[in-house]
C-alpha cells in the first residue's frame, strides 16, 4: 500500500466520525446517506437521515409512500430533485436493490461519485470516489493546478484517485479520504500543522495550498425576482404546488407572482395578477407588505422575494374565481400549512407570520 494510503487509513481509525450510515453494509442505508450526502454537509444530512431511514426503513416503505410525503421528508435540505429521483428508483427496483457497479450507476440520481462510494462502502468493490474533498486533498498532495471543471482535470483526478486507491480497503480508504478532506484538508484554514502528510504535500512545500484546487469558471449567479402573496379569507389561504423544470419541482409555495426587476408597492398593487383585487367596493380586499427584499441563496441563482399579505372577505369566492393568482391553487386550511413540503424562503416566512 502507498504512504499516502496508508497514512490516511491511520488517521481514519483515530479520527474518522462515528455516523449512523456507517457500520452497516445494508446499500439502502448507504445510497440514502449518499444521495443526502451529495449537497449537504454531514452535520446537516445527520438529523435528516436519521428521520427519513426511521420512517422508510427499506426499499418497499419508501416504494410504497407518496411523493408528496417523501419531499416532506426532505424539507428544508435543498436539490430537491434528489428526493424525487430516490423515489422514483426505488419504485423501479421492486424489492432488489443491484449488486453490480453498472446496475448502481444506473439508478437515477446517482452519478459516478455515488456509485463508486455506495459500492465500495457496502459491496467492498474496488472503485475510487472523487468529490469535492477528494479533488482538494489530491490537488494540494501533488501540487496540481489543473482546473478540476475541465475535461483534462476531470480525466486526470479520475485517474490519479483510482492510483493513490488502497484496493485492499475501498469502504476504509474511500471513507477515510472524504473525512480528511472535510475536517483536517479543509477548504479554509486547513491544519497543516498537525497534518501527518504535511512532509510530503507540495502544495505546503510551495506555499499554495489556498490556491489549490484550481476552477476555470466562477459559478455564474442570476437574480429572480419573487412576489408572493399570502391570501387570507378566513381560516384558509392558498398555495400551489411547482411544475416543470425550474427550482423547487413539486414543493408547494404561496401564489407567486415573478418579476424581471424589484417592484414597489405601488407598482405590485397594479400588476394585472392583481386585478381582481382592486374592487373599490366596501368589503375589498387589504394588501399590506409584510416583508420586502428577503434575499434566498441558491447554488446558481439569488431570489429576492416580497411577501404580501392580501385579507379577503370570509366569503371570497366571487375574488377567487378566475383570477390568475390563484390559478391552480389549493384553497387548504392555514392550520394545515405544515404538513405540505415547501422551499425554506417560505418555510421561514410561515415561522415568522403564522
Ligand atoms: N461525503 C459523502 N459521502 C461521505 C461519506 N460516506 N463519508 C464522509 N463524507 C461523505
Amino acid at each position: 500500500m502507498n504512504r499516502f494510503a496508508a497514512t490516511l487509513l491511520e488517521w481514519y481509525s483515530r479520527y474518522g466520525r462515528e455516523l449512523p450510515w456507517r457500520g452497516t453494509r445494508d446499500p439502502y442505508r448507504i445510497w440514502i446517506s449518499e444521495i443526502i450526502l451529495q449537497q449537504t454537509r454531514v452535520e446537516q444530512g445527520y438529523d435528516y437521515f436519521l428521520r427519513f431511514v426511521s420512517r422508510f426503513p427499506d426499499l418497499e416503505s419508501l416504494a410504497a409512500a407518496h411523493e408528496d410525503e417523501v419531499m416532506k421528508y426532505w424539507q428544508g435540505l435543498g436539490y430537491y430533485s434528489r428526493a424525487r429521483n430516490l423515489h422514483a428508483a426505488a419504485r423501479q427496483m421492486q424489492g432488489h436493490f443491484p449488486t453490480t457497479y453498472e446496475g448502481v450507476r444506473a439508478l437515477k440520481g446517482v452519478g459516478d461519485y455515488t456509485a463508486a462510494a455506495i459500492c465500495s462502502i457496502a459491496y467492498g468493490l474496488p472503485h475510487a470516489v472523487v468529490d469535492g474533498n477528494v479533488y482538494r486533498v489530491l490537488a494540494r498532495y501533488h501540487g496540481i493546478e489543473t482546473p478540476i471543471d475541465s475535461t483534462p482535470g476531470r480525466k486526470f483526478f479520475a485517474a490519479l484517485a483510482r492510483d493513490m486507491m488502497d484496493e485492499a480497503h475501498p469502504a476504509l480508504y474511500n471513507q477515510a479520504i472524504m473525512d480528511f478532506g472535510a475536517m483536517q484538508c479543509t477548504p479554509r484554514q486547513p491544519r497543516c500543522g498537525e497534518c501527518p502528510l504535511a512532509d510530503s504535500c507540495v502544495a505546503l512545500a510551495r506555499k499554495c495550498v489556498d490556491d489549490l484546487p484550481m476552477k476555470q469558471h466562477k459559478t455564474k449567479t442570476t437574480d429572480r425576482y419573487f412576489i408572493y402573496i399570502y391570501v387570507r379569507t378566513g381560516a384558509y389561504t392558498f398555495i400551489r404546488k411547482r411544475t416543470g423544470s425550474d427550482i423547487w419541482r413539486n414543493l408547494y409555495e404561496l401564489p407567486l407572482i415573478e418579476c424581471d426587476r424589484a417592484l414597489g408597492e405601488e407598482e405590485i398593487f397594479s400588476l394585472p395578477e392583481m386585478k381582481n383585487f382592486q374592487t373599490g367596493e366596501e368589503k375589498s380586499p387589504v394588501i399590506r407588505c409584510l416583508q420586502r427584499g428577503v434575499r434566498h441563496v441558491l447554488s446558481h441563482r439569488v431570489i429576492h422575494a416580497d411577501f404580501y399579505e392580501l385579507l379577503l372577505p370570509d366569503d371570497a369566492g366571487r375574488f377567487c374565481a378566475d383570477t390568475p393568482l390563484l390559478e391552480n391553487c389549493l384553497r387548504v386550511k392555514v392550520e394545515e400549512l405544515g404538513s405540505y413540503a415547501v422551499p425554506r424562503l417560505i418555510q421561514a416566512f410561515f415561522e415568522k407570520y403564522l
